[in-house]
């Protein structure tokens, strides 16, 4: 199993051409050869899908329905046409700031695996979740909800993302990582990729892999930088 790095550029650059010198930067630095052991993906803002250089490109999100009166949406027929090969499903910034349900998130991965696209499904639990000592009911809850009724999940990742480490430079430690890792494990087929996210550093990168048992990270802040996503990319390899 390939490990997999995806690079989350949330609603950044703010520009056309700030997103066309990041891609350029990312081609440079990132040798994308079919034998490596590494698979590397980068999801910009839909907007700049289409200036990818041939990197392979992934989206933030998607609509389920095919098409129609759906004001603001984006499809997943329109993103295989752009040539985007992943999505990202299950944010928790969609379920925080755009209520995303359990039930939303699973009619979302239905229908991205339906159009061929391969999902990057995220769970995580909040900080007062945590503490509440609900951690592994609401990683359950996710993971099965989401899931519901999906019958292939040959083509889903599962991300953890404690929702308490995603941009605070709180980085989860690798033993509660690998802990949560083996707990997901049980819900999903024996060669599911699981990922870590959340404050993912190239300092830190390594570690999620070869010592958590992660097969991959999604990236948030630090997929920005061209040079520290290179470096984080390395670390995997
Ligand atoms: P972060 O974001 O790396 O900035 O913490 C991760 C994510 O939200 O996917």
């Amino acid at each position: 199993m390939k490990n997999l790095i995806a690079g989350n550029w949330k609603m950044n650059p703010s520009s056309k051409k700030e997103a066309e010198e990041l891609f350029d930067n990312l081609k440079k630095k990132i040798k994308i050869k079919p034998d490596a052991q590494t698979e590397v993906v980068i999801c910009p803002p839909f907007v700049f899908l289409s200036l990818s250089k041939g990197l392979p490109l992934g989206a933030q999100n998607l609509f389920y329905e095919d098409k129609g009166a759906f004001t603001g949406e984006i499809s997943s027929a329109m993103l295989k046409d752009l040539g985007v090969e992943y999505v990202i499903i299950g944010h928790s910034e969609r379920r925080k700031y755009f209520s995303e349900t359990d039930e939303v998130i699973n009619k979302k991965i239905q229908k991205a695996l339906d159009l061929g696209l391969k999902v990057i499904f995220c769970i995580g639990e909040t900080a007062e979740e945590k503490s509440a000592g609900k951690k592994e009911e609401v990683l359950q809850r996710q993971i099965q909800d989401g899931l519901k009724d999906i019958l292939d999940i040959d083509n889903v990742s599962v991300a953890y993302e404690p929702v308490w480490a995603i941009g605070t430079g709180e980085n989860c430690s690798v033993q509660e990582t690998k802990e949560s890792i083996e707990f997901i494990k049980k819900f999903v087929k024996k060669d599911t990729r699981i990922l870590y996210g959340g404050s993912v550093k190239s300092e830190n990168s390594g570690a999620y892999i070869k010592e958590a048992g992660s097969n991959g990270l999604l990236v948030g802040g630090a997929s920005l930088d061209a040079e520290e996503f290179t470096k984080i990319v390395q670390s995997a390899e």
